[in-house]
């Protein structure tokens, strides 16, 4: 297994899915499932900031998660939701959610029965996120914390939000990742941090390729 964590922009999904591919494992996308939270707390109209009424629609959620690193499904109560997760209202309301220490509990328990059984019957699985080093899989073999500057993380969002149709500009990315990274960091549930015996890749100046090749010769020795 491979748990790899770091703030947003730095390729981590790319990364993940590559390296699944290569690696012939399975893949789990933990912001997805967050993120489909924070789409049905939108949609029962339900404030991102009131914790209990939010525990409660992530109790009820009925959410399906892929575990392909080619085109992961990602359903909430059956309908396809891969497109609506990723738009700015969610991306803007998914911090104060995953905030919320039931919520998190929820996720966690789930993540870590989707793991033992992708490793089960794939033989092996590469996580993202933010606490996977750290709470999710503490024991797993070998953790990879990505980082790149917090430019170069504002310009690839841009890029993936104007290729994804949606109006961005580099000024607003930058504002949106900073304040995503700062609640993430400074939240008391679970907080973005690098594990301890995390192996630190700065894809600041690194293609994906690189970071595929960089990480695929650390998986063989420990993955
Ligand atoms: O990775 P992605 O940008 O899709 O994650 C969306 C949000 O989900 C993050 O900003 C963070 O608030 C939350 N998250 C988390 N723990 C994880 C993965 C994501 O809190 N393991």
């Amino acid at each position: 297994m491979v748990a790899l964590d770091g703030p947003s922009g730095t390729g981590k999904t790319t990364v993940a899915r590559k390296l699944a591919q290569r690696l012939g494992a399975g893949y789990l996308d933990t912001g997805a499932m967050y993120r489909m939270v924070t789409l049905a707390v939108l949609r029962a109209g339900v404030d991102p900031a009131d914790p209990a009424a939010v525990a409660e629609v992530a109790d009820r959620a009925e959410f399906g998660i892929g575990t392909s690193p080619d085109r992961p499904e990602i359903r909430l109560a059956g309908e396809d939701v891969a497109a609506d997760i990723r738009g700015p209202e969610v991306t803007k309301a998914v911090s104060p959610v995953s905030a919320v220490p039931h919520v998190r509990e929820l996720l966690v328990a789930r993540q870590r029965r989707i793991i033992e059984d992708v490793v089960a019957h794939r033989g092996g699985i590469v996580v993202e996120g933010r606490d996977i080093g750290t709470v999710v899989a503490p024991d797993s073999p070998l953790k990879v914390f990505l980082t790149a500057s917090a430019d170069v993380r504002a310009s690839r969002r841009s890029t993936q939000d104007t290729a994804a149709g949606r109006q961005s500009s580099v000024a607003d990315a930058l504002a949106s990742v900073e304040r995503r990274d700062h609640l993430d960091s400074t939240r008391a549930a679970s907080p973005l941090r690098a594990a301890d015996d995390a192996v630190h890749v700065d894809t600041s100046e690194l293609s994906i390729d690189q970071v595929i090749v960089a990480l695929s010769e650390l998986a063989s020795h420990r993955g």
